[in-house]
């Protein structure tokens, strides 16, 4: 009776065209098209990213997998959300409702993405452990993998009341708190078959949509991956780097309006809740375990009313 994972986030964005561009060179595809555009990686069956023309670069929700929705609404206004009706355009099923916030979530039932085939396990030679023999890990440049992002990995939303967000989830979606650092940032997951986090709360004076992440295969696929929307881009990008918080090895580049789309791989799994620990994360640790210098406005919420284009 709870969210099982992340399905796909939708954006208000002042220029359609020019966000169908930015996530196509990032590997998306467009699945359909009018009012709202749909797009999803390829060989998917289920949309990860809707556009939806409006004045701004905003967010307009976040879907989410969801089992017994109607236990689900039950306990929405015990945690200070409410059950809302479909917007405009957007599908009636499902469940609508916002969180204590104002953030929009959409609860959809829905089995989980198609399966993803096994390729060839990444393997390192290190110290004593000599995991890759007789073979070279790395393919001439003309046969290695450009990064194509296999499905939606999580949002990351900011919230004016990070451990409020946390509570509403838990409690309220039956989420689990996954790890935290203090009350500026914090990580939940599906309480089982779960990445360590598919949805992600960053504190910010509002609401806003800070990066959606896209799993690609293996770290050297984070890396050109990274290296190819960089430079088609052009805009402010954070990575090659490795969290310390859920393990994953990630490239953020940054979107025409400011936010961010990352590439990640190896990222801890949580197979039971039961049987993880929650860690509550100094702020040193809340970034990166290594990588580049932060970017000055990695965390900036440009939903606050400061836009960085038109
Ligand atoms: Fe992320």
């Amino acid at each position: 009776m709870s969210v099982q994972g992340v399905s796909g986030f939708a954006l208000e964005v002042p220029d359609v065209a020019q966000a169908v561009r930015f996530y196509e060179d990032a590997g998306l595809q467009v699945s359909a098209g009018g009012t709202l555009t749909h797009m999803r990686c390829p060989g998917q069956d289920r949309d990860a990213v809707t556009l939806v023309q409006g004045r701004h670069k905003r967010l307009h929700h976040v879907a989410l997998r969801a089992a017994g929705l109607a236990d689900i609404a039950r306990r929405v206004p015990t945690y200070g959300g409410k059950v809302v009706a479909a917007p405009e355009h957007f599908s009636h099923t499902g469940l609508w409702i916002e969180d204590p916030h104002g953030m929009l979530l959409h609860l959809v039932e829905q089995p989980r993405e198609i399966p993803l085939p096994a390729g060839n396990r990444f393997a390192i030679n290190e110290p004593g452990n000599i995991g890759r023999i007789n073979r070279s890990a790395i393919q001439p440049i003309s046969q290695s993998a450009a990064g194509i992002p296999l499905r939606l990995g999580h949002v990351l939303v900011f919230t004016p009341d990070t451990m409020r967000s946390v509570e509403f989830v838990t409690q309220a979606l039956g989420m689990g708190l996954a790890d935290h650092a203090q009350d500026v940032i914090a990580f939940c997951c599906a309480r089982s078959n779960s990445d360590h986090h598919v949805l992600a709360f960053a504190r910010s004076p509002g609401i806003g949509f800070h990066h959606a992440s896209f799993l690609v295969r293996d770290p050297d696929e984070v890396g050109r991956a990274g290296r190819r929307l960089v430079e088609k881009a052009g805009m402010g990008d954070w990575g090659f780097g490795r969290h310390t918080v859920g393990s994953n090895f990630f490239h953020y580049i940054q979107d025409p309006w400011g936010s961010w789309f990352e590439y990640y791989a190896d990222m801890d799994f949580i197979d039971d809740y039961a049987l993880w620990t929650p860690t509550n994360y100094t702020l040193e640790d809340s970034l990166a375990n290594w990588g580049p210098p932060v970017p000055s406005d990695f965390v900036h919420n440009y939903e606050m009313g400061e836009m960085t284009s038109s």
